[in-house]
C-alpha cells in the first residue's frame, strides 16, 4: 500500500522529496510535548507551490489523508498523526524563498517554509523587524506561525499574527490555488478569507506564500524585572504602569518563584537576579524612540511612585543584563520540560478574576492530587497565562491518569469567568476534547459547516480541532 502511494506519488510529481525511513519520519511525526506516538505514512518536502497542488490533487482524488507542517514546535500536537501510518505530512521546510521586503509599504513577501529567525535577521539588515518573539522562532516557520496565530511576548503593543497578515496564498484540499489579500491592510471587500485561514491550524488549506507587516527596528528598550509580594500588586503595577507610561509596553510577563528554582536546577542560571524570594516577579520591556537621561529619570520616577507595590526593582544597565532576562524568560518551558510529567494549559483569564482563578483552581486541584507544583506564569499584560502544572516528587502512578479530573475543573473555572481554554496554543489534538466541550453547540456546528465547505473530503489534518 505505501509502496504504491509513493510510485503513483513520484508518477504525477516527478521532482518530490520525500523520506520514508521509519526513524526519520518518527522524528516528524513526534509533538513537542511528546504526547503523540503515532507514526505518519511518509514525510513529503515540496519546493514549490505547484508540487503541493499536484500532491493534494492526488491525495484528494484517493481520499489520502494529509497533515501540513512547519518547525513542528506547536504545543497543542497540530502537526502529528491522530493515526498510526494513515496520514502523509507535508513539510514546507524546503520553501523558504524571502521574495521582497517592501520598505515603502512595510511588509515582506515570503514563503511559508521561513524560518522566523531567518526572516528576522533579513529585516534587520535594512532595519526592520517582523514582531513575533517567542522560545521556538528558531525553528518555526511562517506557515505555522499563521496557521496557529501564533502569540508570545510581544502582542501587548504589536498583537498576534493575525494583526500582522496582509496577504496570503493558500493551495486548497482539491489542490486548487487561492490568493487573498495585497500589500494594502485596508480592505473590506465581503467576509475575511485570509483571517480564516490563520488560527485554522492546517485543516483548510496549506499556506504557501504570505504577506505580513514589518515595523522599523527600535533599537531602545528599557527592560526591567520586578518582584512581588503577591498577585495583587503585581496586577496593580501592570495597571498603573500601563495608565501612567506614554511610551509603548511591548511586553509584561509574568514569572513565579518556581521558574527560578526549576531553571537552577536544571543548570540555565546559577542563582536568582534578586537577593529576597518572592513569589510572583514581572519582566517588562518599554520600548523607547531613544535613550536619554531624561526619559530614564522620568521612568524612574513613574516606578518609584508605585513603590509601595514590589519589593525589589532591577533596571537593565546593559545589553548583556537585558539579554540574561530575556535568556531565563525563554529557559523556564526547556527547564520545566526536565522536571517532570505536565499537563498545560493555556489560559485567558480577564485579570480582575486571576487571583480567583488561581485561588480556586488550587483548591480545586489539591483535592484531585496533592503536592502538584504549579508552573503558572506567562503573558500578564494579554491576560494570558500558561497555567502549568507539574507532576508531584516520587508520584506511583501516572500523572496523565489524573488529567481528566484535573481538566474538567479547570475548564469549568475557566468558563465561570469568561475566559478562554487556549489563548494562543491553539487546539491540535491536545485539546481538542475540551474545545468540543466547553464551545457552544452552535459555535461548533458553524465551524464545522466550514470546514466541509473547504475540505469535502476531510483530508485536511483529520481530527485536529474537529473528530473526523
Ligand atoms: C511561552 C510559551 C509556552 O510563552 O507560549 O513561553
Ligand atoms: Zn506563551
Amino acid at each position: 500500500m505505501e509502496k504504491k502511494i509513493f510510485e503513483n506519488l513520484s508518477k504525477i510529481c516527478k521532482t518530490i522529496n520525500y523520506i520514508d525511513d521509519e526513524s526519520d519520519i518518527i522524528k516528524y511525526s513526534k509533538d513537542w510535548r511528546r504526547r503523540v506516538n503515532e507514526k505518519a505514512l511518509c514525510v513529503v518536502f515540496p519546493k514549490n507551490e505547484n508540487e503541493i497542488s499536484k500532491i493534494l490533487k492526488f491525495c484528494f482524488d484517493n481520499e489520502l489523508k494529509v497533515i501540513p507542517q512547519g518547525g513542528n514546535t506547536n504545543l497543542v500536537a497540530s502537526a502529528s498523526p491522530s493515526k498510526e501510518k494513515e496520514e502523509i505530512i507535508i513539510n514546507l521546510e524546503k520553501m523558504n524563498q524571502i521574495h521582497h521586503i517592501d520598505t515603502i509599504n512595510k511588509c515582506v513577501v515570503v514563503d511559508s517554509g521561513v524560518v522566523v529567525d531567518d526572516l528576522n535577521s533579513n529585516l534587520e539588515k535594512k532595519d526592520f523587524l517582523f514582531p513575533l518573539e517567542m522560545a521556538s522562532t528558531g525553528s518555526s516557520q511562517v506557515g505555522g506561525v499563521i496557521s496557529t496565530n501564533a502569540g508570545g511576548i510581544n502582542v501587548l503593543h504589536y498583537g498576534s499574527v493575525r494583526n500582522n497578515l496582509l496577504a496570503l496564498d493558500v493551495v486548497l484540499s482539491n489542490g486548487e490555488i487561492l490568493r487573498l489579500g495585497s500589500k494594502v491592510g485596508k480592505d473590506n471587500t465581503g467576509y475575511n478569507l485570509k483571517d480564516l485561514f490563520c488560527g485554522s491550524e492546517g485543516t483548510l488549506g496549506i499556506i504557501t506564500k504570505a504577506t505580513l507587516k514589518i515595523y522599523p527596528k527600535s533599537q531602545n528598550y528599557f527592560t526591567f524585572m520586578a518582584s512581588f509580594e503577591n498577585l495583587k500588586n503585581i496586577i496593580n503595577f501592570y495597571e498603573f504602569i500601563s495608565q501612567q507610561i506614554r511610551f509603548p509596553i511591548t511586553g509584561f510577563e509574568m514569572i513565579p518563584q518556581i521558574s527560578f528554582d526549576l531553571c537552577i536546577k536544571h543548570k540555565f542560571m546559577k542563582k536568582s537576579f534578586f537577593q529576597e524570594t518572592k513569589n510572583y516577579y514581572a519582566l517588562v520591556k518599554i520600548q523607547l524612540h531613544h535613550l536619554d537621561e531624561a526619559i530614564i529619570d522620568l521612568l524612574e520616577e513613574k516606578l518609584s511612585e508605585c513603590s509601595n507595590l514590589y519589593s525589589e526593582i532591577i533596571i537593565a544597565q546593559n545589553e548583556k543584563q537585558n539579554k540574561e532576562f530575556w535568556k531565563f524568560r525563554e529557559d523556564l518551558t526547556e527547564a520545566q520540560k526536565l522536571e517532570g510529567k505536565l499537563i498545560g494549559f493555556d489560559v485567558s483569564i480577564p485579570l480582575d478574576k486571576l487571583d480567583y482563578f488561581f485561588t480556586e483552581g488550587k483548591k480545586y486541584i489539591d483535592d484531585i492530587l496533592k503536592d502538584i507544583k504549579f508552573h503558572t506564569f506567562g503573558h500578564l499584560g494579554d491576560c494570558n497565562i500558561h497555567y502549568n502544572l507539574i507532576e508531584p516528587d516520587n508520584l506511583k502512578n501516572n500523572f496523565y491518569d489524573y488529567e481528566i479530573k484535573i481538566k474538567h475543573v479547570v475548564n469549568k473555572l475557566i468558563k465561570n469567568v469568561t475566559g478562554s481554554i487556549s489563548a494562543e496554543h491553539g487546539i491540535g489534538l491536545l485539546k481538542r476534547d475540551d474545545f468540543l466541550k466547553t464551545k457552544k453547540n452552535l459555535e461548533i456546528e458553524l465551524m464545522r459547516s466550514i470546514k466541509r465547505v473547504m475540505d469535502p473530503k476531510g483530508i485536511l489534518n483529520q481530527n485536529k480541532i474537529f473528530r473526523n
